[in-house]
């Protein structure tokens, strides 16, 4: 695998699936993969369980880790061509982005949305500069739209918590049982965010089988169609999530709760990209709001400010999944850079 950045990248699914709670029952089974061989990170943005869990999951397949902050250190990068380069930016991410390659055999890129520029943003500028530019594999830790390390790590939660609810065994695990109902619903928020969550959310929901999702916002918060609609590689099968704009019967028999705050994508009016429209309050899930479900799991991929996304009761819940969720997220980069390593 030379990059990850959506669910069709690593083929089956069902067979990422098994390999991640393999790696999950034996940390330290494939460390001789990543003798030798250096793995960096680079953050154009701030991280708390993106930077913790790779680095983990890089040092348990027995690779050195390389962490670069750019905003923390090293030359501020100018990302687009053509601009005079007087301000306060000292290097293209053209020449930066070879130079660090040489140093490497794996690169992980943070960069997020700015939600100014909306074409800049969804045509992932910066990540695909480090696709075509670096010639190493190249991984998403959480790009201008999507968070596939975030949301692979979201369906390994899922599954596992259903299978312990329903009395399945996840031995030699694959899709074929009762569907669970999850439902993304939007949630207030003081600042304006990326969509790189939901988009991937949305996305991995619909690659696996076993889902029923149902997406729910106010109005003006519609998420760009490419996500909304997935096709499986293997049969051509297309999956569309359903949206529902009144979140009490989106909620209704919910087994999965995944609340996120995403500024306007900008899709029906693009004037409005990037922007808050709603801070309406009723959307915060509290336990009137569980109440709807059921008796579902909460959700969401932390960081998360409680009385806006959600209230204490809910995130401290039994029903509450965000600690498992993050931990998760060593898991579902193990098998991303396992793969990688096995590619070179
Ligand atoms: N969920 C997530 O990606 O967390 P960080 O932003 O802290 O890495």
């Amino acid at each position: 695998m030379r990059s990850f950045v959506n669910p069709q990248d690593l083929g089956d699914l069902q067979k990422a699936m098994q390999e991640a709670l393999e790696i999950k029952n034996d940390r330290f089974k494939y460390q001789h993969l990543g003798k030798n061989k250096t793995l960096m990170m680079i953050f154009f943005n701030n991280s708390l369980r993106t930077r913790l869990s790779t680095q983990k999951a890089a040092m348990n397949l027995g690779m050195n880790v390389i962490v670069l902050d750019v905003n923390a250190g090293a030359w501020k990068l100018e990302t687009e061509r053509g601009v005079i380069m007087d301000g306060d930016k000292a290097e293209h991410l053209l020449e930066a982005i070879p130079v660090m390659a040489c140093y490497c055999d794996m690169i992980g890129v943070r960069s997020f949305a700015g939600l100014s520029d909306r074409e800049y943003d969804y045509a992932e500028t910066v990540l695909n500069q480090f696709l075509k530019y670096s010639g190493k594999p190249v991984f998403a830790m959480e790009t201008a739209t999507v968070h596939p390390l975030q949301a692979f790590a979201d369906l390994i939660t899922m599954e596992e918590s259903w299978a312990k609810d329903n009395g399945h065994s996840l031995d030699n695990f694959d899709f074929n049982h009762k569907k669970m109902k999850a439902v993304l619903t939007w949630a207030p928020h003081c600042r304006a965010l990326p969509q790189a969550v939901p988009n991937s959310y949305v996305q991995w929901m619909l690659a696996a089988p076993d889902v029923e999702l149902v997406v729910t916002h106010p109005h003006g918060y519609e998420l760009d169609p490419k996500f909304l609609e997935y096709t499986n590689p293997a049969t051509g099968e297309v999956r569309r999530a359903v949206v529902e704009y009144d979140q009490r019967k989106a909620f209704e028999g919910a087994d999965f709760i995944y609340a996120k705050n995403w500024s306007c994508p900008g899709v029906t009016e693009p004037a409005d990209y990037g922007k808050i429209l709603s801070k309406d309050m009723s959307w915060t899930v509290d336990t009137e709001h569980m109440s709807w479900t059921n008796n579902g799991k909460f959700l969401h991929c932390l960081p998360v400010r409680r009385g806006l996304i959600v209230t204490d009761d809910v995130i401290e819940s039994p029903n509450s999944l965000v600690i498992p969720e993050a931990a998760n997220r060593e898991i579902s980069c193990s098998v991303v850079i396992k793969r990688m390593l096995e590619s070179l």
